[in-house]
């Protein structure tokens, strides 16, 4: 078993991890919320809270990103080599890229709807300049959808790898991160 302990006082800094926790409970709970909201229909509104809190995902995404470009990461542990160290840095990529697709995304469709993309009743936030026939609308509402199942998948194998490396190769991969 692999137990090489590099590195292993240094972990991502706190602006870094204050971001990935604040992101990861703010995303999950939007993604339940998409997937929910027509069970939820006549219980409670989740659209406009959903709508808000994507945008919210996006303006601290795109924060997060510049922080990212701009900081140094800890070194990961010297055992995590090759394949998975470039699977890893692949999945963060992604796990980025759908940061940024799935509120676009939600933002243009809806910016071709008749309701207002308000935040959390402060404001509204400005409409895209999209009408409802623009292809660009219906492959945006789509690739929604299909865009959230893949976003679920990913956090599950990106958290199902930071248990792998608590729980079994018992590194220091996930107290850097906390
Ligand atoms: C990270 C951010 C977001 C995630 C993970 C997310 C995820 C989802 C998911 C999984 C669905 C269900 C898809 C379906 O079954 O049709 C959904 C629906 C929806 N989302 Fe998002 N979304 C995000 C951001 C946004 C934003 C920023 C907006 C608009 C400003 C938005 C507007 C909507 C609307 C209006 C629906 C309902 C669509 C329908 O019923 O046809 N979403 N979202
Ligand atoms: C919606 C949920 C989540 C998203 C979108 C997400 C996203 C990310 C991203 C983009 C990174 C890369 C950080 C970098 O720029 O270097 C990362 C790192 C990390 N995440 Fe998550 N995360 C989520 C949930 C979780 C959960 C629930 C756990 C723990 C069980 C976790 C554990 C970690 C760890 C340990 C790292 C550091 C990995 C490394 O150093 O290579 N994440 N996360």
């Amino acid at each position: 078993m692999a137990t090489t302990f590099d590195g292993q006082r240094e972990r991502y800094n706190s602006v870094a991890r204050a971001l990935h926790w604040i992101l990861a409970v703010l995303i999950i709970g939007n993604l339940a919320g998409g997937l929910l909201h027509d069970a939820l229909e006549g219980v409670i509104e989740v659209i406009p809270l959903h709508k808000a809190t994507g945008i919210l995902i996006l303006a601290l995404t795109v924060f997060r990103i510049m922080w990212r470009l701009t900081t140094r990461p800890p070194p990961l542990p010297g055992h995590v080599r090759g394949a998975e160290r470039v699977g890893a840095q692949a999945a963060h990529v992604g796990l980025y890229t759908l940061m940024l697709l799935l509120p676009i995304t939600g933002w243009i469709f809806s910016s071709a709807g008749k309701w207002p993309i308000g935040f959390y009743g402060l404001f509204d936030v400005p409409k895209l300049p999209f009408t409802k026939g623009d292809p660009i609308v219906g492959a945006a509402h789509e690739g929604h959808e299909i865009l959230g199942w893949v976003f679920l998948a990913l956090i599950v194998l990106h958290v199902a790898a930071a248990l792998r490396h608590h729980f079994i190769l018992k590194d220091n991969v996930l107290r850097r991160m906390a």
